[in-house]
Protein backbone atom coordinates (compact mmCIF):
# COMPACT_ATOMS: atom_id res chain seq x y z
CA UNK A 1 0.00 0.00 0.00
CA UNK A 2 0.92 3.68 -0.76
CA UNK A 3 -0.96 5.19 1.65
CA UNK A 4 -0.25 4.26 5.39
CA UNK A 5 -3.32 3.98 6.63
CA UNK A 6 -2.26 3.59 10.35
CA UNK A 7 -5.38 4.48 12.29
CA UNK A 8 -6.82 5.44 9.44
CA UNK A 9 -9.89 3.54 7.96
CA UNK A 10 -11.30 3.23 4.55
CA UNK A 11 -14.22 4.89 3.61
CA UNK A 12 -16.84 4.39 1.08
CA UNK A 13 -18.74 7.20 -0.44
CA UNK A 14 -21.11 7.92 -3.65
CA UNK A 15 -24.59 7.52 -4.78
CA UNK A 16 -27.26 5.22 -3.45
CA UNK A 17 -26.65 1.84 -5.48
CA UNK A 18 -23.13 2.69 -6.29
CA UNK A 19 -22.11 -0.74 -4.29
CA UNK A 20 -20.45 1.03 -1.14
CA UNK A 21 -21.90 -2.12 1.11
CA UNK A 22 -20.73 -5.04 -1.28
CA UNK A 23 -17.31 -3.72 -2.51
CA UNK A 24 -16.74 -2.37 0.83
CA UNK A 25 -17.50 -5.87 2.68
CA UNK A 26 -15.10 -7.52 -0.23
CA UNK A 27 -12.42 -4.80 0.07
CA UNK A 28 -12.81 -5.27 4.00
CA UNK A 29 -12.18 -9.00 3.49
CA UNK A 30 -9.12 -8.88 1.58
CA UNK A 31 -7.50 -6.36 3.73
CA UNK A 32 -7.84 -8.42 7.11
CA UNK A 33 -9.81 -5.21 8.47
CA UNK A 34 -13.12 -5.45 9.83
CA UNK A 35 -16.36 -3.77 8.07
CA UNK A 36 -18.87 -1.52 9.42
CA UNK A 37 -21.82 -0.39 7.38
CA UNK A 38 -23.22 3.08 9.06
CA UNK A 39 -26.70 2.58 7.53
CA UNK A 40 -27.56 -0.91 9.40
CA UNK A 41 -25.37 0.92 12.69
CA UNK A 42 -27.95 4.06 12.57
CA UNK A 43 -30.67 1.34 12.30
CA UNK A 44 -29.73 -0.43 15.23
CA UNK A 45 -29.01 2.43 17.04
CA UNK A 46 -32.25 3.42 16.26
CA UNK A 47 -33.88 0.16 17.28
CA UNK A 48 -35.85 1.79 13.87
CA UNK A 49 -34.90 1.19 9.96
CA UNK A 50 -34.42 4.40 8.01
CA UNK A 51 -37.39 4.89 5.97
CA UNK A 52 -39.07 4.74 9.28
CA UNK A 53 -36.33 7.42 10.92
CA UNK A 54 -37.38 9.71 7.77
CA UNK A 55 -40.73 9.22 8.38
CA UNK A 56 -40.92 9.83 12.19
CA UNK A 57 -38.73 12.11 12.57
CA UNK A 58 -37.67 13.85 9.44
CA UNK A 59 -34.42 13.72 7.20
CA UNK A 60 -32.07 16.66 9.40
CA UNK A 61 -32.62 13.69 12.80
CA UNK A 62 -30.94 11.15 10.36
CA UNK A 63 -28.32 13.60 9.54
CA UNK A 64 -27.12 14.37 12.86
CA UNK A 65 -27.76 10.78 13.97
CA UNK A 66 -25.59 9.89 11.35
CA UNK A 67 -22.80 12.35 11.68
CA UNK A 68 -22.89 10.71 15.14
CA UNK A 69 -22.70 6.82 14.54
CA UNK A 70 -20.13 7.63 11.51
CA UNK A 71 -18.16 9.44 14.50
CA UNK A 72 -18.49 6.74 16.57
CA UNK A 73 -17.59 4.41 14.02
CA UNK A 74 -14.37 6.37 13.19
CA UNK A 75 -12.92 6.72 16.76
CA UNK A 76 -12.87 2.69 16.82
CA UNK A 77 -9.70 2.16 15.04
CA UNK A 78 -9.20 1.16 11.34
CA UNK A 79 -11.77 -0.69 9.75
CA UNK A 80 -13.29 -0.22 6.22
CA UNK A 81 -16.67 1.84 6.79
CA UNK A 82 -19.24 1.73 4.04
CA UNK A 83 -21.47 5.70 4.31
CA UNK A 84 -24.93 6.06 3.15
CA UNK A 85 -25.02 8.04 -0.12
CA UNK A 86 -26.10 11.69 1.57
CA UNK A 87 -23.26 10.91 4.51
CA UNK A 88 -20.26 13.17 2.39
CA UNK A 89 -22.32 15.80 1.94
CA UNK A 90 -22.68 16.78 5.67
CA UNK A 91 -19.50 19.43 6.24
CA UNK A 92 -18.94 17.58 9.77
CA UNK A 93 -19.37 14.10 8.62
CA UNK A 94 -17.16 14.99 5.63
CA UNK A 95 -14.71 16.76 8.02
CA UNK A 96 -14.63 13.43 10.22
CA UNK A 97 -13.67 11.05 7.70
CA UNK A 98 -11.01 13.57 6.08
CA UNK A 99 -9.76 13.41 9.87
CA UNK A 100 -9.79 9.77 10.37
CA UNK A 101 -10.00 8.25 7.21
CA UNK A 102 -8.88 7.69 3.48
CA UNK A 103 -12.32 8.44 1.09
CA UNK A 104 -13.27 6.54 -1.81
CA UNK A 105 -15.64 7.54 -3.83
CA UNK A 106 -17.39 4.75 -5.56
CA UNK A 107 -18.34 6.24 -9.43
CA UNK A 108 -20.96 5.17 -11.31
CA UNK A 109 -23.17 6.92 -14.10
CA UNK A 110 -26.60 7.34 -13.69
CA UNK A 111 -28.24 4.01 -15.91
CA UNK A 112 -25.39 1.60 -13.21
CA UNK A 113 -27.36 3.48 -10.48
CA UNK A 114 -30.89 3.21 -11.63
CA UNK A 115 -30.26 -0.51 -12.44
CA UNK A 116 -29.21 -1.24 -8.88
CA UNK A 117 -31.46 0.66 -6.69
CA UNK A 118 -34.29 -0.82 -8.69
CA UNK A 119 -33.75 -3.82 -6.99
CA UNK A 120 -34.54 -2.08 -3.43
CA UNK A 121 -37.46 0.01 -1.93
CA UNK A 122 -35.87 0.92 1.49
CA UNK A 123 -34.42 4.10 0.49
CA UNK A 124 -36.70 7.48 1.39
CA UNK A 125 -35.52 9.77 -0.91
CA UNK A 126 -36.72 7.92 -3.96
CA UNK A 127 -40.45 7.32 -2.48
CA UNK A 128 -41.87 9.77 -4.95
CA UNK A 129 -43.53 9.09 -8.22
CA UNK A 130 -40.00 9.91 -10.12
CA UNK A 131 -36.55 8.30 -8.64
CA UNK A 132 -34.97 8.56 -11.74
CA UNK A 133 -35.17 12.20 -11.49
CA UNK A 134 -34.47 12.54 -8.22
CA UNK A 135 -31.64 10.49 -9.02
CA UNK A 136 -30.06 12.36 -11.79
CA UNK A 137 -30.67 15.54 -9.59
CA UNK A 138 -28.62 14.20 -7.02
CA UNK A 139 -25.82 12.94 -9.24
CA UNK A 140 -25.51 16.34 -10.25
CA UNK A 141 -25.93 18.18 -7.02
CA UNK A 142 -23.53 15.50 -5.42
CA UNK A 143 -20.59 14.51 -7.91
CA UNK A 144 -18.79 17.75 -7.13
CA UNK A 145 -18.40 17.07 -3.47
CA UNK A 146 -17.86 13.52 -3.76
CA UNK A 147 -14.75 14.58 -6.14
CA UNK A 148 -13.46 15.49 -3.20
CA UNK A 149 -12.65 12.33 -1.75
CA UNK A 150 -9.02 10.86 -1.49
CA UNK A 151 -9.68 8.64 -3.97
CA UNK A 152 -11.67 7.45 -6.69
CA UNK A 153 -12.84 4.24 -7.90
CA UNK A 154 -15.31 3.50 -11.17
CA UNK A 155 -17.76 1.12 -10.51
CA UNK A 156 -19.66 -0.24 -14.05
CA UNK A 157 -20.35 -4.02 -14.09
CA UNK A 158 -17.39 -5.69 -13.39
CA UNK A 159 -17.18 -8.33 -10.87
CA UNK A 160 -16.76 -7.16 -7.59
CA UNK A 161 -13.11 -8.46 -6.85
CA UNK A 162 -12.17 -6.50 -10.35
CA UNK A 163 -13.04 -3.32 -8.53
CA UNK A 164 -11.65 -4.20 -5.12
CA UNK A 165 -8.20 -4.99 -7.02
CA UNK A 166 -8.69 -1.45 -8.47
CA UNK A 167 -9.08 0.05 -5.23
CA UNK A 168 -6.42 -1.96 -3.55
CA UNK A 169 -4.20 -0.50 -6.18
CA UNK A 170 -4.64 2.85 -5.44
CA UNK A 171 -4.19 2.42 -1.55
C1 LIG B 1 -29.18 8.23 1.33
C2 LIG B 1 -28.62 7.00 1.05
C3 LIG B 1 -28.95 5.76 1.80
C4 LIG B 1 -29.43 6.08 3.20
C5 LIG B 1 -30.53 7.09 3.16
C6 LIG B 1 -30.14 8.40 2.47
C7 LIG B 1 -28.79 9.40 0.52
O1 LIG B 1 -27.79 4.93 1.84
O2 LIG B 1 -28.39 6.56 4.00
O3 LIG B 1 -31.61 6.49 2.48
O4 LIG B 1 -29.01 10.54 0.95
O5 LIG B 1 -28.22 9.19 -0.59
P1 LIG B 1 -27.21 4.10 0.56
O6 LIG B 1 -26.33 5.03 -0.19
O7 LIG B 1 -26.46 2.98 1.20
O8 LIG B 1 -28.40 3.66 -0.21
Amino acid sequence: LRVALGERSIVMVGMMGCGKTAIGRRLAQRLGLPFADADDEIEKAAGKSISEIFQDHGEEHFREGERKVIARLLSGGPQVLATGGGAFMNAQTRDAIRENGVSVWLKADLPVLLRRVGRRDSRPLLRGDNPEAVMKRLLKERSPIYAEADLVAESRDEPHDQIVTQIINLL
